[in-house]
């Protein structure tokens, strides 16, 4: 097992990362105060994982609460359930909600453990490479509004995080390789190092070997975790871990979130930052290159067909990166070099979408 931890003085909080955490009843436990927990999930997740962890905690009252699966059902509505429940079931300030699924269970947990009684304690369990990489760490927690997605939040800690590497062996394999792009994300923005291990290593985190997978999880935490620990709030640094979303989340919206997973639109978007960081000068066109060539590995998307560039900046320009009336994109000097600029010249960003659409 591996242990890091998020530097966050008195809401420090250890990421545990391993094959079968899970059947270790005494991980989970040593991090539920009291005798009350609210077990989070949704219909695809509780059928596979629940009862065994509910079986590891017999000397806690459990209380399930089973929500429908999909981005769709993020929602304020359901929050309101999840409280229900909670008073229904007369849950003190002393209780604990654990949070087992995806990022949208991960997100909508966060958010009413961050709700209620003015905040409780809250464990991530995630079970989707996005969710152990990404959205379980950092406390963003929220749910998505009519009017936009993730407008509605909270920033809430949890008070431990749980990956165990054996959950992954269930996932659809497209929800892998869009787990994939943010892993590879990391090693864009701050480690060349751990990008060359990824080039070298893609085909066995496809084909879900443990030892590969555990690795790129722990590398994708300690990074989020150490900018996390700088910029908590997205004051400055903590903006980098949103490469490639601009272009992403462009993307998502111009196709009504239906056709794009997440992660594939943060794939194709990283490939056109870099592709617009070598249009603005700052690296020559063999980093776009390595970029594509990892991306078509690990199976994701490397174009955007059916989108105008015209469409890109309409959507990208209510992106939430917006300063001053100009879009502010994260840019690459290099792999594993990556900063804040809304200095460019906005040739560079037409010729760069115009590479990718199509
Ligand atoms: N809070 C953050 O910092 C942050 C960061 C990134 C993304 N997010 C949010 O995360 C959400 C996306 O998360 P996601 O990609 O995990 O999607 P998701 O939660 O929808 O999960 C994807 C699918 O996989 C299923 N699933 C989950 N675990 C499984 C398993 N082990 N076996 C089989 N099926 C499984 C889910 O039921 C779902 O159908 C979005 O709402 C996004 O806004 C939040
Ligand atoms: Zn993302």
């Amino acid at each position: 097992m591996n242990t890091l931890t998020v530097e966050l003085g008195a809401r420090s909080y250890p990421i545990l990362i391993g094959a079968g955490l899970l059947t270790q009843a005494s991980l989970l436990e040593q991090h539920i105060r009291r005798r009350d927990v609210l077990l989070v999930s949704n219909t695809t997740v509780a059928p596979l994982y629940a009862a065994g962890l509910i079986a590891g905690l017999p000397s806690r009252r459990v209380v399930e609460a089973v929500l429908p699966d999909g981005e769709a059902h993020k929602t304020l509505a359901n929050v309101a359930r999840l409280m229900d429940v909670l008073v229904a079931n007369r849950f003190n300030r002393d209780c604990t909600l654990v949070a087992l699924g995806g990022g949208v269970v991960g997100d909508m947990g966060g958010f009413a453990a961050a709700c209620y009684q003015r905040g409780v304690d809250f464990v991530q369990i995630p079970t989707t490479l996005l969710a152990q990489v990404d959205s379980s760490v950092g406390g963003k927690t929220g749910v998505n509004h009519p009017g936009g997605k993730n407008l509605i939040g909270a920033f809430h800690q949890p008070v431990a995080v749980l990956a165990d590497t054996e959950t992954l062996r269930t996932l659809p394999d497209r929800e892998l390789r869009a787990g994939l792009a943010e892993v590879i994300k990391y090693g864009l923005i701050r480690d060349a190092e751990f990008f060359a291990w990824l080039e070298a290593n893609i085909e066995k985190l496809l084909a879900r070997d443990a030892g590969a997978l555990a690795h790129a999880i722990r590398r994708s935490c300690e990074v989020k975790a150490e900018i996390v620990a700088r910029d908590e709030r997205e004051q400055g640094e903590r903006a980098l871990l949103n490469l490639g979303h601009t272009f992403g989340h462009a993307i998502e919206s111009a196709t009504g979130y239906t056709q794009w997973l997440h992660g594939e639109a943060v794939g194709a978007g990283m490939l056109m930052a870099a592709s617009f960081s070598r249009e603005c000068g700052l690296i020559s066109s063999e980093e776009p290159e390595r970029l594509r060539r990892l991306l078509e590995r690990a199976g994701l998307p490397t174009s955007v067909p059916g989108i105008s560039s015209t469409q890109m900046l309409e959507h990208m320009s209510i992106d939430k990166k917006v300063q001053a009336g100009r879009v502010r994109f994260v840019l690459l000097k290099g792999i594993g070099a990556s900063f804040v600029s809304a200095d460019y010249p906005d040739a560079a960003l037409q010729r760069a979408l115009a590479a990718h659409l199509g």
